[in-house]
């Protein structure tokens, strides 16, 4: 199959490509880079062996848009376009609307030009908002607390209504829960820009000694020891997700949600204590006030996209944090090291051979 990605040389799009690949399908990459490189092209063409063509292009082009799907002979997309930062919505909410909303209308509209019919959605748990129960089936109300997540919401109402407007559609929105991790190669990752905001990243960072602690944002959560508890999910399972996605959507048109995650929720300090084994590197910490808009536990319940899709994930958290701190060594953090004159080349978790970054 022909696959449009969107978005496809970011975090998530560029694992996707990868496992799309594999499977045999022909992928073609649409990414504007406002949030990503254009040389991820490059690793990606290294991993699959296949020179997958991109687009450099926004999504709100719907003119470029229809002429990509055509001229590749599009038969699906997958919709990763998207603004992600919580904080940066509240702060310009116009732009999370234009380009997150905006997008996915135009998208929808070349989609509709070029007679393009099947698409899965980069959703969030993030829809859920505040639990009223846990775990998150499919089922729980929905409601957003930021405009981020008002965006994830509003595409997905639109989404709904076309398929209502179009009996040949077939939409399937995945709400991701919390996806970290990184290729086993260590060759493509998250690369968040500045100071990470979420968890992952900045165990990574502290653990390379780029920055001095983790602030654990509340200890006093109704949790197993007080800090925040999350549904960790690797990239690469949810890589695989997209594909048991698009062969269910071969079979079944009309809209549909599902979650995506593991079903296991862990708290911020075992996190830590993960992250440490798998680097063998200390991760200090201090525990500073919650931060604002938390919540304290948020995890899946995977049985739908285990009884639909027939996936669950299967990677450990262990596999999550090894992957990362890989990552780290040899994707994200090698530039630096490289500037340190330090060795990037290094096996995941041996403290004996790790650079001393200051
Ligand atoms: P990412 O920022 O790494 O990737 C998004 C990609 O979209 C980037 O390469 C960016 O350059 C591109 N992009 C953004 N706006 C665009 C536009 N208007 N036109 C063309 N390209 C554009 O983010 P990610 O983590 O890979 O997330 C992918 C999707 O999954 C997003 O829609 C995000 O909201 C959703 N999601 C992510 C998470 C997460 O924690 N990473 C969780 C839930 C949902
Ligand atoms: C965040 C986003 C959410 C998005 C999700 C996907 C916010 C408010 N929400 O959720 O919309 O879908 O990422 O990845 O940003 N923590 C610390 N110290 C840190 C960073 C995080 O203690 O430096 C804690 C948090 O309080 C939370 C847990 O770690 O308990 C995970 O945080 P994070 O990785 O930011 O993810 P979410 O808050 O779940």
């Amino acid at each position: 199959m022909n696959i449009l990605l969107t978005g496809g040389t970011g975090y998530i799009g560029s694992h996707t490509a990868v496992a799309l690949a594999e499977a045999g399908h022909h992928v073609v990459l649409f990414d504007n880079f406002c949030n990503s490189q254009p040389d991820v092209a490059q690793r990606l063409h290294t991993l699959t062996g296949q020179a997958l063509p991109l687009v450099e292009g926004d999504v709100r082009n719907t003119a470029l848009l229809t002429h990509t799907l055509q001229a590749h002979q599009i038969s699906a997309v997958i919709h990763f376009a998207g603004l992600k930062a919580v904080g940066e919505s509240v702060a310009q909410p116009l732009d999370y609307y234009a380009n997150n909303v905006q997008g996915s209308i135009s998208l929808l509209q070349a989609m509709q030009a070029a007679q393009v019919n099947t698409l899965v959605f980069s959703s969030s748990a993030t829809v859920y908002g505040e639990p009223h129960y846990l775990p998150l089936d499919e089922t729980h109300p929905t409601a957003a607390t930021n405009p981020y997540g008002r965006s994830k919401l509003h595409i997905e109402e639109i989404l709904r209504d076309a398929c209502a407007a179009d009996p040949a559609l077939r939409v399937l929105c995945l709400r991701y829960f919390n996806p970290v991790g990184a290729h086993a190669s260590g060759l493509i990752g998250d690369n968040p820009r500045g100071v990470p905001n979420n968890l992952m990243p900045y165990l990574s960072r502290v653990a390379a000694g780029e920055l001095p602690h983790v602030n654990v944002f509340g200890a006093d959560y109704p949790t197993i020891d007080g800090t925040g508890v999350r549904d960790y999910i690797h990239v690469a399972d949810l890589a695989s997700g997209h594909l048991a996605a698009l062969a269910h959507l071969a079979q079944r048109p009309g809209f549909d949600v599902i979650n995506l995650g593991t079903g296991q929720g862990y708290s911020v300090l075992q996190m830590i204590d993960a992250f440490a084994a798998a680097s063998g590197r200390p991760v200090p910490h201090r525990i500073v006030p919650r931060r604002a808009g938390d919540i304290a536990a948020c995890y899946a319940r995977p049985d739908k996209a285990a009884r639909l899709l027939g996936w669950q994930a299967t990677r450990t958290l262990q596999d999550m944090c090894r992957d990362t701190w890989h990552w780290q060594i040899r994707g994200a953090g090698h530039e630096q090291l490289e500037q340190l004159g330090s060795v990037p080349n290094l096996p995941p978790g041996n403290p004996q051979h790790s650079p001393h970054i200051p």
